[in-house]
């Protein structure tokens, strides 16, 4: 159940809502940190799953790094506090004034995605007379072994340079008098949960791929082998804090380094997801003819996992368990919407507390690409966010039954 001390303390508030337990968010952060200094593996968190100011702030004082995909997350990085130099920026797609913008400014790498993409920093650079920090980013053709739509490591996905490109890239930097050459980057997808086999592939791979670079004459200081640590969204309270030990060990033991060559990990989900929660209300229990459903105030605008790629979250309703707590019957329901789509669907066939209009559900594990990826489909409003340390700054619910006439 989703740790608050009671249920009272959301009765006030208007729902929808992401509440953010910052505490969980700290004891993550801080265990991360710990690690990362204890297997000497440096951390960028990738911004796009969840690019919270107050999370930012906190990340970037403990020293992290920023991995960015747009140049709108490149300008929230550095309002936040990243330090320039590790500031990373990613994508396929970026475009002249993204470019142009980091340029300006000066970032710790351009991730690059392609062979023209590199050609285009080149010339800027040169318009610019600046020098452009580079990387390449590899598609190294491996399986993550996870959902289709987070795969981003094979030859059918978009990421990545692959073999073909890997001369002609190294022609181009070592022709040019605008790139600086950093290192080679790998991601290979998201929510991995097959942390020792996948990774250790990973990092063989990216070790065989680094001494072909080294060969042709390119140093590679930096190898980034990408984000995509998974969590476990059935049981959120039993690990709370992602297993980033054994990431870190796996790579540990399988990637080739030199003292020279500075290693690091993007993650994102495993920094925030657990921290977050969708807190939205019961706004009508309906009958159907084969199923019951739970109508709530939170929709697919709010969270689009569930709907676009299926994903499971952990739904509770909390007002059941904190108030009605000698009603232990349990009732199966799917769990719906209020958008006009028939995949505004966050649960189906789950077994709830007995359930009534008026009830706070919580749909858990929603911190990681959940408000980053909510719309304004239907005209509906965007959730805000709630931190467990702000409760009293809270949007308040208006009772429209007690309110004037
Ligand atoms: N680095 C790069 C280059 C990435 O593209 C990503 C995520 C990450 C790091 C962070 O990966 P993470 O540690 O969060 O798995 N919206 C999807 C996830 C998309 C991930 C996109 N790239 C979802 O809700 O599952």
């Amino acid at each position: 159940m989703i740790a608050i001390n009671d249920v009272s303390v959301f009765s006030g508030v208007r729902t929808p809502f992401y509440y953010y337990d910052m505490e969980l968010f700290d004891k993550t952060a801080s265990f991360a940190a710990a690690l990362s200094a204890e297997y000497g593996i440096k951390i960028d968190y990738a911004v796009k799953a969840n690019s919270d100011v107050r999370m930012l702030k906190k990340l970037a004082s403990m020293g992290f790094g920023a991995d960015c995909v747009s140049g709108n997350e490149v300008l929230l990085a550095y309002g936040c506090g990243f330090e320039p130099s590790e500031i990373m920026f990613a994508g396929v797609g970026k475009n002249d004034k993204e470019i142009y913008d980091a340029l300006k400014t000066g970032i710790g790498s351009f991730n690059c995605e392609s062979l023209e993409e590199l050609s285009v920093i080149n010339a800027m650079a040169g318009h610019l007379g600046v020098r452009a920090n580079v990387s390449l980013r590899i598609n190294p053709n491996i399986d993550a072994h996870t959902h289709k739509y987070v795969t981003t490591g094979l030859y059918e996905n978009k990421f990545g340079i692959s073999e073909h490109d890997f001369d002609a890239a190294v022609s181009l930097i070592k022709q040019s008098r605008y790139l600086d050459f950093k290192g080679l980057q790998f991601h290979i997808g998201s929510q991995i949960v097959r942390i020792d086999d996948v990774y250790a592939l990973e990092c063989r791979r990216a070790g065989d791929i680094v001494s072909y670079f080294e060969n042709k004459g390119l140093e590679v200081r930096n190898i980034d082998l990408g984000g995509g640590l998974g969590i476990d969204y059935e049981c959120p309270d039993k690990y709370p804090v992602a297993d980033f030990r054994t990431w870190f060990s796996v790579i540990d033991s399988n990637l080739p380094r030199r003292k020279d060559q500075t290693v690091y990990v993007e993650p994102g989900r495993s920094m925030v997801a657990q921290c977050g929660s969708l807190i939205s209300r019961v706004l009508y229990l309906k009958k159907g003819e084969t199923k019951n459903f739970l109508i709530i105030d939170a929709g697919m605008n709010d969270l689009i996992r569930p709907a676009l790629y299926g994903a499971y979250h952990k739904i509770e309703n909390i007002t059941a368990f904190y108030v009605r707590k000698d009603d232990t019957d349990d009732f199966v329901y799917d769990i719906a919407g209020p958008v006009c789509e028939s995949s505004d669907v966050f649960g189906t066939g789950r077994s709830l507390r007995k359930s009534m209009r008026g009830d706070l559900i919580a749909i858990r594990s929603a911190g990681a690409y959940g408000k980053v990826m909510a719309s304004g489909y239907n005209c509906k409003d965007f959730a805000p966010v709630v931190y467990s340390d702000r409760l009293s700054e809270a949007p308040v619910r208006i009772d429209y039954f007690n309110k004037n006439k």
